[in-house]
Protein backbone atom coordinates (compact mmCIF):
# COMPACT_ATOMS: atom_id res chain seq x y z
CA UNK A 1 0.00 0.00 0.00
CA UNK A 2 1.32 3.22 -1.09
CA UNK A 3 1.64 5.51 2.68
CA UNK A 4 -0.36 8.59 0.43
CA UNK A 5 -3.97 8.75 -0.14
CA UNK A 6 -3.82 8.81 -4.54
CA UNK A 7 -7.60 8.25 -4.78
CA UNK A 8 -7.81 11.70 -5.72
CA UNK A 9 -5.64 11.99 -8.15
CA UNK A 10 -6.01 11.78 -12.23
CA UNK A 11 -2.42 9.75 -12.36
CA UNK A 12 -0.99 7.76 -15.65
CA UNK A 13 -1.07 4.02 -16.25
CA UNK A 14 1.45 3.31 -18.84
CA UNK A 15 -0.75 -0.02 -19.81
CA UNK A 16 -3.69 2.50 -20.60
CA UNK A 17 -1.32 4.77 -22.51
CA UNK A 18 -0.14 1.71 -24.91
CA UNK A 19 -3.66 1.29 -26.03
CA UNK A 20 -4.68 2.85 -29.63
CA UNK A 21 -8.23 3.67 -29.78
CA UNK A 22 -9.98 3.84 -33.52
CA UNK A 23 -11.56 6.88 -32.93
CA UNK A 24 -11.62 9.85 -34.75
CA UNK A 25 -9.71 13.04 -33.46
CA UNK A 26 -11.78 15.60 -33.39
CA UNK A 27 -10.49 19.15 -32.73
CA UNK A 28 -11.89 21.80 -30.50
CA UNK A 29 -10.82 25.74 -30.19
CA UNK A 30 -9.08 27.18 -26.97
CA UNK A 31 -10.95 30.31 -25.33
CA UNK A 32 -9.92 31.48 -22.22
CA UNK A 33 -12.62 31.96 -19.81
CA UNK A 34 -13.40 35.07 -17.67
CA UNK A 35 -12.99 33.77 -14.63
CA UNK A 36 -9.78 33.04 -15.65
CA UNK A 37 -8.17 36.57 -17.10
CA UNK A 38 -6.65 37.87 -14.02
CA UNK A 39 -5.65 35.33 -12.26
CA UNK A 40 -1.88 36.05 -12.79
CA UNK A 41 -1.87 39.89 -12.43
CA UNK A 42 0.76 41.12 -10.86
CA UNK A 43 2.40 37.64 -10.71
CA UNK A 44 5.61 36.34 -12.83
CA UNK A 45 6.35 32.85 -14.01
CA UNK A 46 9.58 31.25 -15.34
CA UNK A 47 9.56 27.50 -17.25
CA UNK A 48 12.17 25.08 -17.82
CA UNK A 49 12.35 23.55 -20.60
CA UNK A 50 14.10 19.83 -21.40
CA UNK A 51 14.40 17.76 -23.91
CA UNK A 52 13.60 18.05 -27.87
CA UNK A 53 11.56 20.93 -30.01
CA UNK A 54 8.32 19.02 -28.90
CA UNK A 55 8.91 20.04 -25.44
CA UNK A 56 9.92 23.61 -26.31
CA UNK A 57 7.10 24.03 -28.57
CA UNK A 58 5.09 23.09 -25.36
CA UNK A 59 6.56 25.50 -23.71
CA UNK A 60 5.88 28.26 -26.05
CA UNK A 61 1.85 27.52 -25.51
CA UNK A 62 2.50 27.37 -21.51
CA UNK A 63 4.01 30.48 -21.60
CA UNK A 64 1.34 31.34 -24.04
CA UNK A 65 -1.77 30.67 -21.60
CA UNK A 66 -0.16 32.15 -18.33
CA UNK A 67 0.52 35.32 -20.54
CA UNK A 68 -3.27 35.50 -21.09
CA UNK A 69 -4.12 35.44 -17.83
CA UNK A 70 -2.19 38.17 -16.51
CA UNK A 71 1.45 36.59 -16.18
CA UNK A 72 4.52 38.01 -17.05
CA UNK A 73 7.97 36.25 -17.09
CA UNK A 74 9.88 36.46 -13.87
CA UNK A 75 13.47 37.84 -14.38
CA UNK A 76 14.50 35.26 -12.04
CA UNK A 77 13.40 32.33 -9.86
CA UNK A 78 13.88 33.66 -6.91
CA UNK A 79 11.11 36.53 -7.99
CA UNK A 80 8.81 34.13 -9.97
CA UNK A 81 4.85 33.09 -8.15
CA UNK A 82 4.83 30.19 -10.43
CA UNK A 83 8.27 27.64 -11.76
CA UNK A 84 7.06 24.82 -14.21
CA UNK A 85 9.83 21.97 -15.35
CA UNK A 86 8.81 20.77 -18.81
CA UNK A 87 10.40 17.82 -18.49
CA UNK A 88 11.57 14.69 -20.87
CA UNK A 89 11.61 11.58 -20.80
CA UNK A 90 13.49 9.52 -23.51
CA UNK A 91 16.59 8.28 -21.21
CA UNK A 92 17.24 7.89 -17.77
CA UNK A 93 20.36 10.57 -17.17
CA UNK A 94 17.44 13.16 -18.47
CA UNK A 95 15.16 12.18 -16.08
CA UNK A 96 18.21 12.27 -13.19
CA UNK A 97 19.00 15.91 -13.87
CA UNK A 98 15.49 16.79 -13.57
CA UNK A 99 15.15 15.30 -10.16
CA UNK A 100 18.10 17.04 -9.09
CA UNK A 101 16.38 20.09 -10.43
CA UNK A 102 13.49 19.73 -8.57
CA UNK A 103 15.01 19.11 -5.58
CA UNK A 104 16.84 22.36 -5.43
CA UNK A 105 13.88 23.95 -6.16
CA UNK A 106 12.38 22.86 -2.60
CA UNK A 107 14.91 25.76 -0.87
CA UNK A 108 12.91 28.40 -2.84
CA UNK A 109 9.35 26.73 -1.59
CA UNK A 110 11.05 27.33 2.15
CA UNK A 111 11.78 30.49 1.51
CA UNK A 112 8.54 31.23 -0.19
CA UNK A 113 5.74 28.94 0.74
CA UNK A 114 3.18 30.84 -2.02
CA UNK A 115 5.83 29.65 -4.99
CA UNK A 116 3.82 27.11 -6.96
CA UNK A 117 6.19 24.58 -8.29
CA UNK A 118 5.16 22.23 -11.09
CA UNK A 119 5.99 19.69 -13.47
CA UNK A 120 4.85 18.80 -16.63
CA UNK A 121 5.67 16.96 -20.39
CA UNK A 122 6.76 13.44 -20.81
CA UNK A 123 7.77 12.56 -16.83
CA UNK A 124 4.62 13.22 -15.63
CA UNK A 125 2.89 10.72 -18.04
CA UNK A 126 5.16 7.89 -16.34
CA UNK A 127 3.46 5.91 -13.29
CA UNK A 128 6.88 6.12 -11.19
CA UNK A 129 7.34 9.27 -11.67
CA UNK A 130 3.82 10.46 -9.99
CA UNK A 131 4.33 7.89 -7.25
CA UNK A 132 7.28 9.41 -6.46
CA UNK A 133 6.68 13.09 -6.20
CA UNK A 134 3.36 12.01 -4.01
CA UNK A 135 5.56 10.29 -1.71
CA UNK A 136 8.98 12.39 -1.48
CA UNK A 137 8.17 15.28 -3.19
CA UNK A 138 5.71 17.41 -1.14
CA UNK A 139 7.30 20.79 -2.54
CA UNK A 140 5.99 19.72 -6.17
CA UNK A 141 2.14 21.38 -5.96
CA UNK A 142 1.15 20.66 -9.88
CA UNK A 143 1.65 17.69 -11.76
CA UNK A 144 0.21 18.02 -15.72
CA UNK A 145 0.83 15.83 -18.75
CA UNK A 146 1.60 16.37 -22.51
CA UNK A 147 -2.29 16.10 -23.17
CA UNK A 148 -3.91 18.08 -20.69
CA UNK A 149 -1.94 21.26 -21.17
CA UNK A 150 -4.77 23.54 -22.02
CA UNK A 151 -6.30 23.06 -18.72
CA UNK A 152 -3.42 25.09 -17.24
CA UNK A 153 -5.55 27.80 -16.32
CA UNK A 154 -8.18 25.50 -14.11
CA UNK A 155 -4.81 23.89 -12.59
CA UNK A 156 -3.36 27.05 -12.19
CA UNK A 157 -6.19 28.85 -10.18
CA UNK A 158 -6.65 25.55 -8.04
CA UNK A 159 -2.97 25.83 -6.60
CA UNK A 160 -3.49 29.17 -6.12
CA UNK A 161 -6.45 29.59 -4.12
CA UNK A 162 -7.44 26.05 -2.61
CA UNK A 163 -3.71 25.36 -2.13
CA UNK A 164 -4.50 21.81 -3.37
CA UNK A 165 -2.22 19.76 -4.86
CA UNK A 166 -3.36 19.14 -8.39
CA UNK A 167 -2.31 16.08 -10.06
CA UNK A 168 -4.14 15.70 -13.80
CA UNK A 169 -2.54 13.26 -15.88
CA UNK A 170 -4.20 11.59 -19.09
CA UNK A 171 -3.19 8.17 -20.12
CA UNK A 172 -4.48 9.30 -23.76
CA UNK A 173 -4.63 11.72 -25.77
CA UNK A 174 -7.83 13.97 -26.45
CA UNK A 175 -9.48 16.10 -28.86
CA UNK A 176 -6.52 18.04 -31.13
CA UNK A 177 -6.44 21.76 -29.17
CA UNK A 178 -6.61 24.61 -32.10
CA UNK A 179 -5.87 28.27 -30.81
CA UNK A 180 -3.77 27.79 -28.28
CA UNK A 181 -1.95 30.90 -27.43
CA UNK A 182 2.01 31.31 -27.78
CA UNK A 183 4.61 33.50 -26.40
CA UNK A 184 7.61 32.28 -29.60
CA UNK A 185 10.68 32.71 -27.66
CA UNK A 186 12.65 33.18 -31.28
CA UNK A 187 11.56 36.36 -33.54
CA UNK A 188 12.58 35.27 -36.83
CA UNK A 189 12.70 31.18 -36.05
CA UNK A 190 9.32 29.09 -35.15
CA UNK A 191 8.32 26.14 -34.41
CA UNK A 192 5.30 24.74 -36.38
CA UNK A 193 3.52 21.29 -35.23
CA UNK A 194 2.03 19.29 -37.84
CA UNK A 195 1.13 16.16 -35.89
CA UNK A 196 1.47 15.21 -32.33
CA UNK A 197 1.97 10.91 -30.78
CA UNK A 198 3.48 8.20 -32.23
CA UNK A 199 2.43 4.42 -33.59
CA UNK A 200 5.69 3.15 -33.87
CA UNK A 201 6.17 1.48 -30.91
CA UNK A 202 10.26 0.89 -31.23
CA UNK A 203 10.84 -1.38 -28.43
CA UNK A 204 13.36 0.87 -26.31
CA UNK A 205 11.22 4.25 -26.61
CA UNK A 206 8.72 5.64 -24.14
CA UNK A 207 7.09 8.37 -27.07
CA UNK A 208 4.76 6.57 -27.41
CA UNK A 209 3.65 6.20 -24.27
CA UNK A 210 3.77 9.64 -22.91
CA UNK A 211 2.74 11.67 -26.21
CA UNK A 212 0.09 9.26 -27.35
CA UNK A 213 -1.90 8.21 -30.46
CA UNK A 214 -0.71 9.26 -33.73
CA UNK A 215 -2.52 12.79 -34.83
CA UNK A 216 -1.87 14.80 -37.47
CA UNK A 217 -3.38 18.65 -37.41
CA UNK A 218 -5.46 19.89 -40.30
CA UNK A 219 -4.05 21.02 -43.22
CA UNK A 220 -5.98 24.36 -43.26
CA UNK A 221 -4.96 25.54 -38.95
CA UNK A 222 -0.66 24.67 -40.32
CA UNK A 223 -1.57 26.80 -43.38
CA UNK A 224 -3.36 29.39 -41.86
CA UNK A 225 -0.01 29.51 -39.09
CA UNK A 226 2.25 29.67 -41.31
CA UNK A 227 0.70 32.29 -43.32
CA UNK A 228 0.71 34.44 -40.22
CA UNK A 229 4.34 33.55 -39.25
CA UNK A 230 5.43 35.24 -42.67
CA UNK A 231 3.17 37.96 -41.71
CA UNK A 232 4.98 38.52 -38.57
CA UNK A 233 8.32 38.61 -40.71
CA UNK A 234 9.28 34.93 -39.60
CA UNK A 235 12.41 33.74 -41.88
CA UNK A 236 12.87 29.61 -40.64
CA UNK A 237 9.77 27.62 -39.73
CA UNK A 238 10.64 24.03 -38.61
CA UNK A 239 7.66 21.39 -38.81
CA UNK A 240 7.76 19.52 -36.37
CA UNK A 241 6.10 15.82 -35.29
CA UNK A 242 7.74 12.54 -34.17
CA UNK A 243 7.29 11.32 -37.21
CA UNK A 244 6.80 13.79 -39.37
CA UNK A 245 6.69 11.34 -42.60
CA UNK A 246 3.60 9.97 -41.44
CA UNK A 247 1.96 12.88 -41.34
CA UNK A 248 -2.00 12.66 -43.06
CA UNK A 249 -1.88 8.79 -42.79
CA UNK A 250 -4.50 9.07 -39.99
CA UNK A 251 -6.90 11.09 -42.37
CA UNK A 252 -9.91 9.10 -43.04
CA UNK A 253 -11.77 12.20 -45.55
CA UNK A 254 -8.55 13.38 -47.36
CA UNK A 255 -5.63 11.79 -49.42
CA UNK A 256 -3.15 13.99 -47.99
CA UNK A 257 0.32 13.17 -47.16
CA UNK A 258 3.84 15.23 -45.89
CA UNK A 259 4.85 15.78 -49.66
CA UNK A 260 1.36 17.22 -50.09
CA UNK A 261 2.01 19.71 -47.45
CA UNK A 262 5.78 20.78 -48.01
CA UNK A 263 4.16 21.69 -51.80
CA UNK A 264 1.60 23.93 -50.16
CA UNK A 265 4.15 25.44 -47.61
CA UNK A 266 6.48 25.88 -50.39
CA UNK A 267 4.15 28.60 -51.66
CA UNK A 268 3.85 30.40 -48.83
CA UNK A 269 6.15 32.89 -48.76
CA UNK A 270 8.04 31.59 -45.75
CA UNK A 271 12.17 31.62 -46.78
CA UNK A 272 13.36 28.76 -44.91
CA UNK A 273 11.19 25.61 -44.15
CA UNK A 274 13.09 22.71 -42.41
CA UNK A 275 11.13 19.47 -40.54
CA UNK A 276 12.16 16.77 -37.69
CA UNK A 277 11.69 14.36 -36.87
CA UNK A 278 11.68 11.59 -39.40
CA UNK A 279 11.23 7.42 -39.50
CA UNK A 280 12.69 5.61 -42.77
CA UNK A 281 10.36 3.51 -43.26
CA UNK A 282 7.57 6.11 -44.37
CA UNK A 283 9.63 8.43 -45.85
CA UNK A 284 8.09 8.18 -50.02
CA UNK A 285 9.19 9.61 -53.09
CA UNK A 286 6.51 12.09 -52.98
CA UNK A 287 8.28 14.03 -50.13
CA UNK A 288 11.62 13.46 -52.00
CA UNK A 289 10.07 14.94 -55.10
CA UNK A 290 8.54 17.84 -53.25
CA UNK A 291 12.14 18.79 -51.66
CA UNK A 292 13.82 18.43 -55.14
CA UNK A 293 10.90 20.45 -56.80
CA UNK A 294 11.05 23.04 -53.98
CA UNK A 295 12.40 26.58 -53.38
CA UNK A 296 12.29 27.03 -49.41
CA UNK A 297 12.67 23.60 -48.27
CA UNK A 298 16.18 23.02 -46.43
CA UNK A 299 18.58 20.50 -48.11
CA UNK A 300 19.30 18.69 -44.96
CA UNK A 301 17.54 15.77 -43.62
CA UNK A 302 17.76 13.86 -40.38
CA UNK A 303 16.87 10.22 -40.56
CA UNK A 304 17.56 8.35 -37.60
CA UNK A 305 18.74 4.87 -38.19
CA UNK A 306 19.52 3.48 -34.77
CA UNK A 307 21.50 0.30 -35.62
CA UNK A 308 23.41 -1.14 -38.67
CA UNK A 309 22.99 -4.57 -37.61
CA UNK A 310 19.55 -6.20 -38.82
CA UNK A 311 19.38 -8.12 -36.17
CA UNK A 312 19.40 -4.79 -33.94
CA UNK A 313 16.84 -3.71 -36.13
CA UNK A 314 14.18 -6.47 -35.84
CA UNK A 315 14.40 -6.15 -31.90
CA UNK A 316 13.36 -2.67 -32.03
CA UNK A 317 11.05 -2.92 -34.38
CA UNK A 318 12.37 -0.93 -36.95
CA UNK A 319 10.38 -2.07 -39.68
CA UNK A 320 13.70 -1.97 -42.37
CA UNK A 321 17.21 -3.30 -43.01
CA UNK A 322 20.49 -1.87 -43.04
CA UNK A 323 20.02 -2.13 -46.75
CA UNK A 324 16.56 -0.94 -47.38
CA UNK A 325 18.10 1.99 -45.44
CA UNK A 326 20.75 2.35 -47.38
CA UNK A 327 18.61 2.16 -50.78
CA UNK A 328 16.09 5.12 -49.06
CA UNK A 329 18.76 7.20 -48.56
CA UNK A 330 20.52 6.76 -51.56
CA UNK A 331 17.35 7.15 -53.39
CA UNK A 332 17.02 10.36 -51.55
CA UNK A 333 20.12 11.67 -52.33
CA UNK A 334 20.07 11.07 -55.35
CA UNK A 335 16.49 13.00 -55.69
CA UNK A 336 18.17 15.92 -53.84
CA UNK A 337 21.17 16.01 -55.02
CA UNK A 338 23.93 17.85 -52.09
CA UNK A 339 21.74 16.75 -49.56
CA UNK A 340 23.26 16.44 -46.10
CA UNK A 341 21.94 13.98 -44.02
CA UNK A 342 22.06 13.38 -40.47
CA UNK A 343 21.14 10.58 -38.33
CA UNK A 344 20.35 9.05 -34.61
CA UNK A 345 22.33 5.68 -32.95
CA UNK A 346 21.85 3.75 -30.33
CA UNK A 347 24.71 1.48 -28.90
CA UNK A 348 24.49 -0.77 -26.29
CA UNK A 349 21.12 -2.05 -26.87
CA UNK A 350 20.21 -5.30 -25.35
CA UNK A 351 22.18 -8.37 -26.44
CA UNK A 352 23.90 -6.23 -29.06
CA UNK A 353 27.27 -8.54 -29.79
CA UNK A 354 30.70 -6.63 -31.25
CA UNK A 355 29.32 -8.05 -34.89
CA UNK A 356 26.47 -5.78 -34.56
CA UNK A 357 28.32 -2.96 -33.34
CA UNK A 358 30.55 -3.53 -36.94
CA UNK A 359 27.60 -3.30 -38.71
CA UNK A 360 27.03 -0.14 -37.48
CA UNK A 361 30.14 1.24 -38.01
CA UNK A 362 29.90 -0.06 -41.59
CA UNK A 363 26.69 1.57 -42.03
CA UNK A 364 27.56 4.66 -40.68
CA UNK A 365 31.00 4.28 -43.73
CA UNK A 366 28.24 4.09 -46.47
CA UNK A 367 26.08 6.70 -45.51
CA UNK A 368 28.34 9.14 -44.89
CA UNK A 369 26.28 11.02 -42.56
CA UNK A 370 27.54 14.32 -42.02
CA UNK A 371 26.51 14.45 -38.52
CA UNK A 372 24.40 12.28 -35.47
CA UNK A 373 22.99 12.09 -32.39
CA UNK A 374 24.19 9.51 -30.10
CA UNK A 375 23.40 7.34 -27.19
CA UNK A 376 24.08 4.35 -25.00
CA UNK A 377 20.82 2.55 -24.69
CA UNK A 378 18.76 3.55 -21.64
CA UNK A 379 16.09 1.29 -19.84
CA UNK A 380 12.57 2.57 -19.87
CA UNK A 381 10.31 1.33 -17.64
CA UNK A 382 7.02 0.30 -19.06
CA UNK A 383 9.17 -0.36 -22.67
CA UNK A 384 9.52 -3.30 -23.98
CA UNK A 385 13.23 -3.56 -24.31
CA UNK A 386 13.20 -2.99 -20.69
CA UNK A 387 12.83 -6.55 -19.94
CA UNK A 388 15.45 -8.07 -22.96
CA UNK A 389 18.34 -9.57 -21.83
CA UNK A 390 21.22 -7.03 -21.83
CA UNK A 391 24.60 -8.95 -20.85
CA UNK A 392 26.98 -6.13 -22.29
CA UNK A 393 29.34 -4.36 -19.47
CA UNK A 394 28.35 -0.91 -19.05
CA UNK A 395 32.52 -0.17 -20.30
CA UNK A 396 32.23 -2.34 -23.11
CA UNK A 397 28.73 0.19 -24.20
CA UNK A 398 31.09 3.45 -23.55
CA UNK A 399 33.76 1.94 -25.95
CA UNK A 400 31.76 1.77 -28.41
CA UNK A 401 30.06 5.16 -28.23
CA UNK A 402 33.63 6.31 -27.85
CA UNK A 403 34.45 4.54 -31.41
CA UNK A 404 31.31 5.59 -32.86
CA UNK A 405 32.08 9.00 -31.75
CA UNK A 406 35.12 9.20 -33.48
CA UNK A 407 33.70 8.07 -37.20
CA UNK A 408 30.62 10.26 -36.61
CA UNK A 409 32.98 13.41 -35.94
CA UNK A 410 34.82 12.54 -38.77
CA UNK A 411 31.86 12.69 -40.88
CA UNK A 412 30.97 16.21 -39.51
CA UNK A 413 34.54 17.16 -40.80
CA UNK A 414 34.19 15.78 -44.09
CA UNK A 415 30.56 17.15 -44.74
CA UNK A 416 32.16 20.99 -43.85
CA UNK A 417 34.61 20.47 -46.37
CA UNK A 418 32.81 20.22 -49.29
CA UNK A 419 31.60 24.11 -48.41
CA UNK A 420 35.07 25.32 -48.58
CA UNK A 421 35.44 27.88 -51.23
CA UNK A 422 31.71 27.86 -51.69
CA UNK A 423 29.49 31.22 -51.00
CA UNK A 424 26.65 30.15 -48.88
CA UNK A 425 23.71 31.68 -47.45
CA UNK A 426 23.55 32.22 -43.82
CA UNK A 427 20.65 32.95 -41.79
CA UNK A 428 21.88 35.16 -38.99
CA UNK A 429 20.93 33.77 -35.53
CA UNK A 430 22.88 36.41 -33.36
CA UNK A 431 26.55 36.93 -32.44
CA UNK A 432 29.35 33.56 -31.76
CA UNK A 433 29.09 32.31 -28.09
CA UNK A 434 33.18 33.20 -28.01
CA UNK A 435 33.34 36.43 -29.44
CA UNK A 436 30.65 39.03 -29.67
CA UNK A 437 32.18 40.89 -32.51
CA UNK A 438 31.87 37.42 -34.33
CA UNK A 439 27.89 36.51 -35.96
CA UNK A 440 26.14 33.09 -35.85
CA UNK A 441 24.08 31.46 -38.41
CA UNK A 442 23.18 28.41 -40.49
CA UNK A 443 23.46 27.63 -43.68
CA UNK A 444 20.97 26.15 -46.11
CA UNK A 445 22.45 22.88 -45.17
CA UNK A 446 22.19 23.32 -41.45
CA UNK A 447 26.07 24.09 -40.78
CA UNK A 448 27.08 26.60 -38.03
CA UNK A 449 28.67 29.15 -39.88
CA UNK A 450 30.89 31.98 -37.90
CA UNK A 451 31.88 35.60 -39.66
CA UNK A 452 32.70 38.88 -39.05
CA UNK A 453 29.22 41.02 -39.80
CA UNK A 454 27.14 44.02 -38.14
CA UNK A 455 25.05 42.99 -35.36
CA UNK A 456 22.37 44.59 -37.37
CA UNK A 457 22.38 41.56 -40.14
CA UNK A 458 20.76 39.75 -37.43
CA UNK A 459 17.71 38.15 -38.65
CA UNK A 460 18.78 38.31 -42.34
CA UNK A 461 19.70 35.92 -44.65
CA UNK A 462 23.45 36.90 -46.11
CA UNK A 463 25.57 35.44 -48.17
CA UNK A 464 29.21 34.37 -46.86
CA UNK A 465 32.25 32.55 -48.66
CA UNK A 466 33.56 30.03 -46.51
CA UNK A 467 37.36 29.85 -45.95
CA UNK A 468 37.98 27.61 -43.48
CA UNK A 469 36.03 24.10 -42.38
CA UNK A 470 36.36 22.43 -38.58
CA UNK A 471 35.00 19.93 -37.17
CA UNK A 472 31.85 21.65 -35.85
CA UNK A 473 31.45 25.01 -37.63
CA UNK A 474 32.87 26.64 -40.98
CA UNK A 475 34.31 30.42 -41.22
CA UNK A 476 33.77 33.20 -43.62
CA UNK A 477 33.52 36.16 -45.18
CA UNK A 478 30.60 38.38 -45.99
CA UNK A 479 30.18 39.04 -49.58
N1 LIG B 1 17.85 4.83 -24.93
C1 LIG B 1 18.73 5.52 -25.69
N2 LIG B 1 18.37 6.35 -26.68
C2 LIG B 1 17.05 6.48 -26.94
N3 LIG B 1 16.39 7.20 -27.86
C3 LIG B 1 15.07 7.00 -27.70
N4 LIG B 1 14.85 6.15 -26.68
C4 LIG B 1 16.08 5.80 -26.19
C5 LIG B 1 16.51 4.94 -25.16
N5 LIG B 1 15.65 4.25 -24.41
C6 LIG B 1 17.06 8.02 -28.86
C7 LIG B 1 16.76 7.54 -30.28
C8 LIG B 1 15.84 8.59 -30.81
C9 LIG B 1 16.33 9.83 -30.07
C10 LIG B 1 15.38 10.96 -30.02
O1 LIG B 1 16.59 9.35 -28.77
O2 LIG B 1 17.97 7.52 -31.00
O3 LIG B 1 15.91 8.74 -32.21
FE1 LIG C 1 10.33 6.73 -30.35
FE2 LIG C 1 10.49 5.19 -32.53
FE3 LIG C 1 8.41 6.91 -32.24
FE4 LIG C 1 10.88 7.87 -32.72
S1 LIG C 1 9.66 6.57 -34.11
S2 LIG C 1 9.40 8.61 -31.15
S3 LIG C 1 12.16 6.41 -31.62
S4 LIG C 1 8.85 5.10 -30.97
Amino acid sequence: MSKVDVSKYFKPDLKKARKRSGNTIKEVQFGLSDAYQKIGVNKTYMIHTYGCQGNEADTETMAGILELMGFTKAETEIKSDVIILNTCAIRENAENRIWGELGRLKAYKRQNPDLIVGLAGCMAQEENVVERILSKYQHVDLVFGTHNIYKLPEYIETALFSKERVIEVYSQEGEIVENLPKVRNHHFKAWVNIMFGCDEFCTYCIVPYTRGKERSRSKDEIINEVKELVEENYKEITLLGQNVNAYGKDFSDIDYTFGDLLRDLDGLGIERIRFTTSHPHDLDQKTMNAMRDSKHIMPFFHLPVQSGSNAVLKKMNRHYTKESYLSVLNQLKKTVPGISVTTDIIVGFPGETEDDFLDTLDLVEKAQFEGAFTFVFSKREGTPAAQFFDDTPESVKKERLYILNDRINHGYLLGNQRFLNRTVKVLVDGTSKKNDKVLAGYSEHNKLVNFKGDPSLIGQIVNVKITVAKTWFLLGELV
